[in-house]
């Protein structure tokens, strides 16, 4: 059985899908079987990984929505990780979803066929708390949480926090957070090292090797691939490196 594994954080910006494709790409590497699932109509997980999503016949909203057969819509990348990938038609997928019965069910459903076929199943979540996002945390054995190093981005996290717990009580009791990722993590600057300190006493949930702010991340996805091809020694790739250990660790 996989584990399925999601990254949310309602807050935009904040390095889910970085960290999505990149420490896919680090399990990819230690020989895991690896699925990103984007449940962004931004479509930024699969632009990362090299399919751009015009070209998508199958994509996750006829999953979810049409019930299209989750097989029929995997990608195979150039990154070793599989992707089921998204379009903009994803965009409606909260406001289609809202009317139908078991719409909390619908992303566990969607890779109930998948489970076998997978180590880790990796859910790129949008930056909301909408009936996609509570579907994937009720799909999820755990939630990852990255989130920038810088005062205001923790404004919200409180709000994530109640609903992994609102999930637990209603849905997906076994729910665990694996933790929180510091992201963007900028070591010459006291302000970051303060926040990143204080992480542990503010939320009481596991901090997760931290990830530094670099510029080779703004340049891998116009190549199709993670910071791991593209600067695969680089302190950003060491990083997801490490991470991906510690998650495999938990
Ligand atoms: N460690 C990093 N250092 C520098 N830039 C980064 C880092 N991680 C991510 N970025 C950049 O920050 C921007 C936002 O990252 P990303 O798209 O991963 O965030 P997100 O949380 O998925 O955003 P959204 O909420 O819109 O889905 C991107 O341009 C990305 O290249
Ligand atoms: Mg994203």
């Amino acid at each position: 059985m996989a584990h399925v594994l999601a990254f949310a954080n309602q807050k935009g910006g904040v390095g889910k899908t970085t960290t999505v494709v990149s420490v896919g790409a680090a399990l990819a590497e230690l020989g895991y079987r690896v699925l990103v699932v984007d449940l962004d109509a931004q479509a930024c997980a699969t632009f990362s990984l090299g399919i751009d999503p015009e070209d998508v016949e199958i994509c996750t909203r006829e999953i979810l929505i049409d019930h299209a057969a989750p097989k029929t819509a995997i990608i195979k990348t150039a990154e070793s990780v599989d992707l089921l990938p998204a379009t903009i038609r994803l965009a409606d997928a909260d406001a289609a979803l809202a009317t139908t019965k078991g719409r909390e069910f619908s992303v566990r459903n969607a890779l109930e066929p998948l489970q076998n076929s997978y180590d880790w199943i990796l859910l790129d979540c949008a930056p909301s708390l909408g009936i996609v996002t509570v579907g994937a945390l009720i799909a999820a054995n755990s939630v990852a949480i990255p989130l920038q190093c810088e005062t205001l981005s923790h404004r919200g996290v409180g709000q994530l926090l109640q609903t992994v717990a609102d999930v637990r009580k209603y849905a997906n009791p076994e729910l665990k957070v694996a933790g929180i990722i510091p992201t963007q993590f900028d070591g010459r600057t006291t302000h970051a090292r303060a926040v990143l300190a204080d992480l542990p006493a503010t939320y009481g949930v596991e901090v997760l090797p931290a990830i530094h702010r670099s510029i080779r991340f703004a340049e891998a996805p116009a190549a199709g691939r993670t910071v791991l091809s593209t600067a695969p020694k680089s302190i950003g790739a060491q990083n997801y490196r490490a991470l991906a250990r510690a998650i495999v660790a938990l």
